[in-house]
């Protein structure tokens, strides 16, 4: 679980700035859901034999003696609140956005944490294609508004409950004659999430794999047309991606369209978004037959590529406020009076907490890289002055303990407009 410390916020808040303005512009309403659900919720969401429900969950009894669970995702509880709240009785279509810590209780390395975060977004109440490329293409815009550049989009279809069955009797069939070949993990999923297979990583299992029967070669007309249309719209918009039939997704929910966003700059959890549609979540969570299409970005990881973009660019310091330096105790009273005045109208301002000699508190002022410094000396007390001096242009000029709120609204000066 990772501390974010002072100097990495700025990526932070920058993705949820730039997110929640382009979500807004699609139509999307934010939704805030709390991190501890009933466990049941996520072992039939999103399916008890995968690996999140099966090995990850941080899962407890409480003090009431109910089984509850950390969220691993954002999409059940989401679900959860929407039957909870009768969002579907509100409009016919919900357009959902949340953001939060996720919890999973995986190996940690580089990009794959025990807490991380997730920026989540739903479309329920429709299966047109229309929406599962909408989601794409906003998510698209995203990481280009962010000025990642080096990255790929995968999509796949993974057709409907009832093309899946016979496929999955076929698919087994072809794998149990390559069984002990498998690793250890894929003889697991073998047996308990065959398509899974598809995923592993190992190079052996994946040439194993190339020979396997594939899904789009067993799928309805219906499901193949939704996958085209959805293609049509990403081609429209101008998204460019890969087809790629190994996507499959690590939670059962999905249907049809499924979609992963990677960089190889990531190493070996590339995945830095992902999502698809589940058109059976809602009701297998007790609600009316209703389908929704989604995805998740991973925020660490989209930080870790937002860092590296960052190394090709000169470093740019922002300056900005007025660091008071008080030569005396005087100056000291008078100069937190002033500094109030200040961030009475959201001026940054700053000074030591205790009277230091004017070299250290120059170097504090300069290091925390403040635009400017308001000297109060003996002579500036008896004046009705402050001596301000610019780091920038290193201009000094006396300025009346009145004027110097008024001064500081001029443009460019000022925090908050
Ligand atoms: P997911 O693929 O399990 O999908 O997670 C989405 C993203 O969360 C991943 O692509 C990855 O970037 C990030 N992530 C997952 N686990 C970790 C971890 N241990 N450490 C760091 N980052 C991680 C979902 O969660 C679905 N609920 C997405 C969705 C929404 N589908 C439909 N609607």
């Amino acid at each position: 679980m990772n501390d974010v410390l002072p100097d990495e916020v700025r990526y932070w808040r920058n993705i949820e700035t730039v997110s929640k303005r382009i979500f807004e512009s699609y139509g999307f309403l934010e939704i805030r859901t709390p991190i501890l659900e009933e466990t049941q919720l996520f072992s039939r969401g999103i399916g008890e034999d995968t690996q999140v429900v099966q090995k990850e969950m941080y899962t407890f009894e409480d003090k009431g003696g109910d089984r509850v669970t950390m969220r691993p995702e954002a999409t059940a509880g989401v679900v959860r609140a929407y039957l909870e709240h009768s969002l579907y009785a509100q409009d016919a279509v919900s357009k959902l956005y949340s953001l939060g810590p996720m919890f999973r209780y995986e190996r940690p390395q580089k990009g794959r944490l025990r807490q991380f975060h997730q920026i989540d977004v739903e479309i329920l109440g429709v299966d047109t294609p229309y929406a599962d490329a909408e989601v794409v293409i906003m998510l698209d815009r995203l990481v280009r508004a962010l000025g990642i550049q080096d990255y790929q989009l995968e999509v796949n279809t993974l057709g409907t409950l009832e093309e899946r069955k016979p496929y999955l009797n076929k698919l087994v069939q072809y794998l149990s004659n390559v069984e002990s070949s498998f690793c250890e993990d894929c003889q697991v999923r073998l047996k308990k999430n065959p398509q899974r297979i598809f995923d592993c990583k190992n190079k052996h299992c994946q040439s194993l794999c190339d020979r396997a029967p594939l899904l789009i070669n067993d799928m309805s007309s219906d499901s193949l047309n939704h996958f085209s249309s959805f293609k049509k719209y990403l081609d429209e918009a101008g998204v460019v991606y890969q087809e790629n039939p190994r996507i499959v997704r690590g939670l059962d929910y999905y249907e049809k369209t499924a979609f992963e966003f990677s960089s190889s700059q990531l190493g070996s959890q590339s995945a830095f978004a992902g999502g698809g549609r589940y058109n059976r979540l809602v009701q297998e969570l007790g609600g009316p037959d209703t389908p929704g299409v989604g995805f998740a970005i991973g925020c660490e990881r989209l930080v870790l590529l937002l860092k590296e973009a960052d190394k090709k660019k000169q470093p740019e310091t922002k300056f900005d406020g007025i660091y008071f330096a008080a030569m005396s105790d005087a100056g000291f009273e008078k100069c937190h009076t002033l500094m109030q005045k200040l961030r009475d109208v959201s001026v940054k301002s700053d000074m030591d907490y205790t009277l230091k000699s004017l070299k250290a508190q120059l170097r504090r002022a300069n290091k925390l890289h403040y635009k400017s410094v308001a000297i109060l000396g003996e002579e500036e007390l008896l004046k009705g002055v402050v001596t301000l001096k610019s780091f920038e242009t290193g201009e000094q000029k006396e300025i009346t303990f009145d004027d110097l709120v008024k001064h500081v609204d001029e443009p460019g000066q000022k925090l908050v407009p």
